[in-house]
């Protein structure tokens, strides 16, 4: 069974309680539940985690490379300005989705840029915690058509 990292950046672990307005109720362990539960119906193990570190997200992007796993990425505010984030997450050939639950597009002005948009292999943003499951079922069909294709590899990157 295909494990999938499922990464989040600083401020994530508050959850729930974090600017609700904006973020919704649903928590961190909500997200890491919807994700355990339709990675299963996919047939796909998750692995989430949070850090508000940047050294050790990259670390675990690093492993995402050395293991061959897809990733699905909540940089929080790291997308904005971390160019070691992107340049980590360019190595990566295994899918990749990023995703808000925001959208960070309707947002401040800072947040419409992101620096990791353009080495990912797509993004998911302003659904709350379905941007989650949007983004394992893009993980699910990616992966589907790539073993269906011999494993040359039917997403874009
Ligand atoms: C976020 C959007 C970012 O701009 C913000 O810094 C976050 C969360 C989101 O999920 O909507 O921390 O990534």
């Amino acid at each position: 069974m295909t494990t999938v990292l499922v990464l989040n950046g600083p401020n994530l672990q508050l959850l729930g309680v974090r600017e609700p307005d904006i973020y919704g109720v649903a928590t961190l362990a909500d997200v890491a539940a919807t994700c355990a539960k339709l990675g299963a119906d996919l047939g796909l193990r998750t692995d989430p985690r949070q850090t508000d570190d940047e050294a050790e997200l990259i670390g675990w992007v690093h492993e995402a490379f050395e293991r061959r796993l897809p990733v699905i990425i909540n940089p929080a505010a790291f997308t904005h300005y971390s160019y070691a984030l992107r340049d980590a997450l360019a190595m990566l050939r295994a899918p990749v989705i990023e995703v808000h639950l925001s959208n960070p597009a309707a947002r401040e002005s800072f947040r419409h840029t992101s620096v990791v948009s353009g080495v990912v292999t797509g993004t998911i943003a302003g659904f709350g915690l379905q941007s989650y499951e949007l983004a394992l079922r893009a993980v699910a069909r990616l992966l589907a058509e790539t073993a269906a294709s011999g494993g040359a590899g039917a997403a874009p990157r």
